[in-house]
């Protein structure tokens, strides 16, 4: 039987059930890089302050490294009796190099030990979901300059409102997206502060640099109060909170890319390559990723929740509780990595059936707003042009015509003020072009806005 570093307090061994059921071995191992980076600053912070020799700290940094490589190389002995991935490590160090191995925990706590890993980890995943959400926007930039000029309905409740450019609908989902690598930019604030040092609880009586320690680790701040500083997880809370937003996001792209690949929509054709097929029904070709993607935006809620419960009422300062932290962090990250990779992947492959959105657009009396606004320019107020554009409406409908198949006689019955140049202003394309402000769906508009977003993400203009 293993022997627990407690064993001198206890008389009785930990039942057999308890031990697998307060153990976290089987998911915090993936902390084991950054438990030994922090071990390492931790062995060279007490050597800068004499707690140990030269010697020893070497012994110690050699026999870290050589653990991280038998983990590495899958030849590590996890044991469950050694509960975490922070005991576990720390016993093969004392098996490895002896009693020197001992003198590594002076001075810290598993509790500052569990929250430094955290942190250390999360960091780092955080540049790689960074590099994942940048690669998404580049691609839904390079799309919306391509479909700049791309004719499609623009919708309200799901019915045909205003024509809009397909470019100006993919630059709508960039703003959602840059706003949340601005809330990640934020989050990476906190989640970069170092506990380390606050041991236990209460700090150590030892003359510990904790600022030695963070510059070691590359640590922004250092957490100024310790019993905050073992028992914090808001950070994981602050990011779970941007993963539940941007998967918000990603799942309502999701549902336009699957409803706009539907026979009825034929908006787009997704590739193959990210599409299944149907055991059943010969003909089927389903939109899976997208709707994966959907879906999973349940687990990252979820997470999020689990966290904010996981912290309620929880008393100061660190609680077995804070255990729990780890599988929803681990896989809200794993999620939200996957997602954005398939979707930064998939996206450029997209398939635009320009000619049926084109089609789409010209029904639904799409420009009786564009008729109204001609009216307002030639001294009707908009209330009464909204009226004269209704009843053309009202008419069409009973003809069963579009607005801009009325000859000019009829459209001069609704208003005399109606000139024959109001066929300019019935097209598509007119209607986009009129909409040429800063944030408009005119087509040069889009082009101004893709150049803003490449600066805005510190890429060189093209
Ligand atoms: N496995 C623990 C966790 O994840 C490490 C800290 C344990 N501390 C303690 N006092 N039991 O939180």
């Amino acid at each position: 039987m293993t022997e627990k570093p407690w064993s001198g307090r206890f008389t009785a061994p930990t039942d057999a059930f308890v031990e697998a059921f307060t153990a976290s071995v089987n998911f915090d191992q993936r902390l084991y890089q950054h438990d030994i980076i922090g071990s390492i600053a931790h062995a060279r912070m007490l050597t800068h302050v004499s707690i140990l020799s030269e010697a020893e700290c070497t012994q110690i940094v050699e026999g870290l490294t050589e653990i991280k490589a038998e983990i590495a190389r899958g030849e590590f002995n996890w044991s469950v009796a050694l509960e975490d991935v922070h005991m576990n490590i720390e016993t093969r160090l004392i098996q490895k190099i002896g009693v020197v191995g001992k003198k590594l925990h002076t001075g810290r706590s598993r509790n500052d030990q569990v929250a430094t890993d955290i942190r250390l980890y999360l960091r780092d995943e955080i540049e790689l979901i960074q590099t994942e959400l940048t690669r998404l926007l580049i691609a839904l930039i390079e799309v919306a300059e391509r479909e700049a000029d791309t004719l499609m309905p623009g919708f309200t409740h799901l019915q045909s409102a205003q024509p809009i450019t397909f470019g100006h609908h993919l630059l709508a989902w960039c703003e959602m997206l840059i706003r949340d690598k601005a809330r990640l930019e934020d989050c990476l604030k906190r989640v970069n502060t170092m506990p380390l040092g606050a041991a236990a609880l209460a700090g150590t009586s030892y003359p510990i640099d904790r600022h030695y320690t963070a510059q070691l680790l590359g640590f922004d701040t250092i957490a100024e109060n310790s019993l905050d500083a073992v028992s914090d997880r808001d950070f994981a809370i602050e990011f779970s909170s941007f993963a539940a937003i941007l998967m918000m996001h990603l799942s309502r792209f999701s549902e336009e890319l699957i409803l706009w690949s539907s026979a009825q929509f034929h908006f787009i054709e997704l590739n193959d390559a990210f599409c299944t097929g149907s055991s059943i029904m010969p003909q089927k070709k389903n939109p899976d990723v997208p709707e994966l993607v959907r879906g999973k935006t349940g687990r990252v809620y979820g997470h999020l929740m689990s966290l904010l419960t996981l912290m309620k009422s929880q008393p100061l300062a660190y609680n077995k509780d804070n255990q729990e932290d780890k599988e929803p962090l681990f896989d809200t990250i794993d999620t939200l990595k996957g997602s954005l990779r398939v979707f930064a992947d998939m996206l450029p492959t997209i398939q635009v059936q320009r000619e049926s959105m084109r089609t789409a657009a010209q029904s639904g009396f799409i420009t009786a707003t564009d008729l109204a606004d001609y009216l307002v320019r030639k001294g009707v107020a908009f209330r009464d042009a909204y009226k004269i554009v209704g009843e053309a409406v009202r008419y069409c409908i009973e003809a069963d015509c579009d607005l801009a198949a009325l000859s000019l006689d009829t459209f001069q019955s609704f208003s005399p003020l109606i000139d024959n140049d109001v066929y300019g202003i019935l097209t598509l394309e007119g209607a986009v072009n009129a909409r040429c402000h800063f944030g408009g769906t005119a087509p040069s508009q889009v082009r101004a806005a893709v150049q803003r977003l490449r600066e805005r993400l510190g890429m060189t203009t093209k």
